[in-house]
């Protein structure tokens, strides 16, 4: 049975618009202005249990909307989910207690209070016993290297800190499923890359189903092996990163440095040449004959260097999000 499973889910806000201004607010007594947002468009999707996916797509295209439909903060407008058998907005206690949204934007720990006495008011919220609460504040706050903040206050914490003494929080209960919101948001190079790497341990080490939102690449290039993206409300992708490289990805470029001069049409029938001077040259050759191009290029010429293009992911994103790609549904 999948961990996580939506069917057709959808939602669709609706506000109402008030014109600006002082008659805009008396008008609007007699007739508001109805706005609907369809943010989620019937996406359906499985997880199973202890996978990490990536879940990406642009500012507004229903990311944050689906984990809280996911767990159960809102509901949806049709459509229908099951998260560890249960009905997510059902608020079920039992799957509450296995469940943890982290939101880099919104932090749950109080303010004046050190991360450690939060972590108390959630030990008997949770109902944790003494011992497996001190062993695990210990054992997380040792992977996540914040034992010496655990007695300040949170709001003398740095940012970094302060996301890693809320995951701390999040995993308290040992969740078994674990919904994160943009968890490395405007932190540094280096705390994101903590977060990463304490996340992928964990991952492993627990076994829990992670399904985290990100707008960095690299979070999701590192963590996940399977990415949704996620475009004006649908699900526009739902493979592995290696299937989105090999789908809208197709060629790599081969970066050549010639001993002596070499002229194009040498070059003929190795790849389309991208670029051409004497004594270096671009091409672009099919992925899966790069190899073999490679190796044929070092035989036949004087070759000085030769570097293979990685694929740049933030790219073929981007080129999709620009509509430069064809999306296909997953
Ligand atoms: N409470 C709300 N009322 C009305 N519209 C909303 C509400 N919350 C979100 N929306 C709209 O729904 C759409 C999806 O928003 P959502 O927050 O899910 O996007 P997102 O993918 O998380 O974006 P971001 O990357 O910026 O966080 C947006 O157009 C947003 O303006
Ligand atoms: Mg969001």
């Amino acid at each position: 049975m999948p961990v996580i499973e939506a069917e057709r889910l959808s939602k669709t806000y609706i506000s109402y618009k008030r014109p600006p201004g002082l008659w805009g607010a008396i008008k609007s007594l007699f007739h508001r202005e109805r706005h609907e947002v369809q943010a989620v468009r019937d996406i359906s999707f499985r997880i199973e249990e202890g996978e990490l996916v990536g879940f990406l797509g642009p500012n507004g295209a229903g990311k944050t909307t689906t984990l809280k439909m996911l767990s159960g903060i809102i509901f949806p407008t049709s459509g229908t989910a099951r998260v560890l058998g249960f009905v997510p907005w059902e608020r079920r206690p039992e799957m509450q207690r296995q469940i943890a949204l982290v939101m880099g934007q919104k932090m749950q720990l109080w303010w004046d209070l050190p991360p450690y006495e939060s972590y108390i008011l959630l030990k008997a919220l949770y109902e944790i016993p003494d011992d497996v609460f001190e062993r695990r504040v210990h054992e997380l706050a040792e992977m996540l290297e914040i034992r010496h903040v655990l007695h300040t206050q949170v709001r003398r914490l740095s940012l970094g800190e302060r996301m890693k003494c809320e995951l701390l929080a999040a995993l308290l209960h040992r969740p078994r499923v674990l919904f994160l919101d943009e968890p490395t948001i405007g932190l540094d190079v280096v705390s994101q890359k903590r977060i990463r790497e304490f996340l992928k341990e964990y991952n492993q080490r627990e076994r829990t189903t992670i399904l985290l939102t990100s707008h960095y690449m690299q979070d999701v290039q590192e963590l996940a092996q399977r990415v949704l993206i996620i475009h004006h409300g649908q699900l526009i992708f739902d493979d592995t990163l290696r299937a989105l490289v090999e789908r809208y990805s197709p060629s790599r470029a081969l970066h050549l440095q010639f001993e002596r001069p070499v002229s194009a049409a040498d070059l003929e029938g190795y790849g389309r040449i991208v670029r051409m001077e004497p004594l270096s040259a671009v091409l672009e050759v099919p992925r899966e004959q790069v190899s073999r191009v490679a190796s044929a290029l070092l035989q036949a010429f004087p070759i000085h260097d030769i570097t293979i293009e990685e694929v740049d992911i933030d790219e073929i994103i981007r080129d999709i999000f620009a509509g430069k790609c064809e999306p296909v549904p997953g």
